[in-house]
């Protein structure tokens, strides 16, 4: 809820506070209410494992919801395990966060499907065949998705004509931005977090290259405008809902988050926190026990659950498999452009 992606933890947790209340109101989980302990890690991975153990040894807790960037959650998951609490991580999206241990879930898509869906997009709807790249060397995150973005693309015949690295918390990318230009690529796959997005954003549009970046879920945040300004017109980032979305499932949800948070419209972390939620609430129901084992068995069972973010059944592998949307920022709006489905 601090730190450089301070608003990954301010939405999520605007989210939970949203579904714990709306659980509560209709009479809890079997007639005992929801206590909501939330830990603020800083974004740093040393603080998410520090208070993944003290939520479970001194707090007690029955089920762990978090993290939502993958080096953290990847922090995390090794104690959910040992200690068979069950972890659902809403937005986590590189495959290695459930491998870690059978009681670590999560909620959203996983990232060879995300890096897919941009590869293609790249390549159908832009006409990309010269890609380049610019990733964080420091996040699991970003790493990944760029990898599997980069097997896909070539994989459709496209070629990646240069690959630059940044380290998180870096603020100045004119180096690698120049390395990039003199290779003239078609666009720029950045999969990174909003902070050094909107200003490697604002950095390209300095330097006149005036070819559209791409990037994935990590781009969602109110923040990445107010950071990256006008430069981010044009540019694209899939996602994992649009606010768009005219399903009354989706509109609801949004008009109950705006009249709990002064008219905000939520962003995709807010959605997932929800969602999250409310997966290990319908697995509560069913658990023959709120003990880890039981619970961790009902998590796994998830079939078919309606969430906001699509239908969620959860495979051997604690996965669920969802479709993506690809957004277009336009005017500090994020538009819909098309669902793209596994
Ligand atoms: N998918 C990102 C990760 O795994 C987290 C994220 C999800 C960020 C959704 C923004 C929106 O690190």
């Amino acid at each position: 809820m601090t730190g450089s992606e301070a608003t990954f933890g301010t939405s999520t947790h605007k989210g939970l506070l949203l579904a714990v209340d709306e659980v509560n109101k209709a009479g809890g989980v079997n007639g005992k209410m929801l206590e909501l302990i939330s830990l603020d890690d800083q974004g740093k991975a040393e603080e998410a494992a520090t208070a993944v153990t003290k939520l479970v040894t001194q707090d007690k807790v029955v089920a762990i919801l978090g993290e939502v960037a993958s080096s953290r959650s990847m922090a995390m998951a090794p104690i959910a395990q040992q200690y068979k609490v069950p972890m659902i991580t809403p937005a986590s999206t590189n495959p290695k966060v459930t491998e870690m241990g059978d009681y670590v879930f999560r909620v959203c898509f996983i990232d060879p499907f995300q890096g897919t869906v941009m590869a293609k997009f790249a390549k159908d709807n832009l006409k990309a065949k010269k890609v380049a790249i610019l990733r964080d060397v420091k996040s699991d995150y970003s790493m990944g998705l760029s990898e599997f973005f980069v097997q896909s693309f070539k994989a459709g015949g496209g070629t990646i004509i240069e690959t630059q690295s940044y380290s998180s918390g870096d603020i100045d990318f004119k180096s690698q931005l120049t390395s990039i230009k003199a290779k003239k690529p078609d666009a720029i796959f950045v999969p990174g977090y909003y902070t050094e997005v909107g200003l490697i954003v604002r950095q390209a549009k300095e330097l006149k290259m005036d070819i559209p970046l791409l990037g994935g879920d990590g781009w969602d945040s109110p923040k990445l405008y107010e950071i990256g300004g006008e430069a981010l017109n044009g540019n694209y980032f899939s996602n994992h809902y649009s606010s768009d979305d005219q399903n009354p499932l989706v509109q609801d949800f949004i008009s109950k988050y705006k009249a709990a948070n002064g008219g905000e419209v939520p962003d995709t972390m807010a959605v997932l926190g929800y969602d999250a939620l409310y997966v290990l609430v319908d697995s509560m129901k069913r658990a023959k026990s709120l003990n880890g084992p039981d619970l961790r068995d009902a998590i796994a069972s998830t079939k078919n659950f309606q969430a906001v973010t699509g239908n969620i059944t959860l495979d051997e592998k604690r996965n669920p498999t969802k479709a993506a949307v690809v957004l277009k920022v336009d005017g500090g709006k994020y538009n819909f452009v098309g669902t793209i489905s596994p």
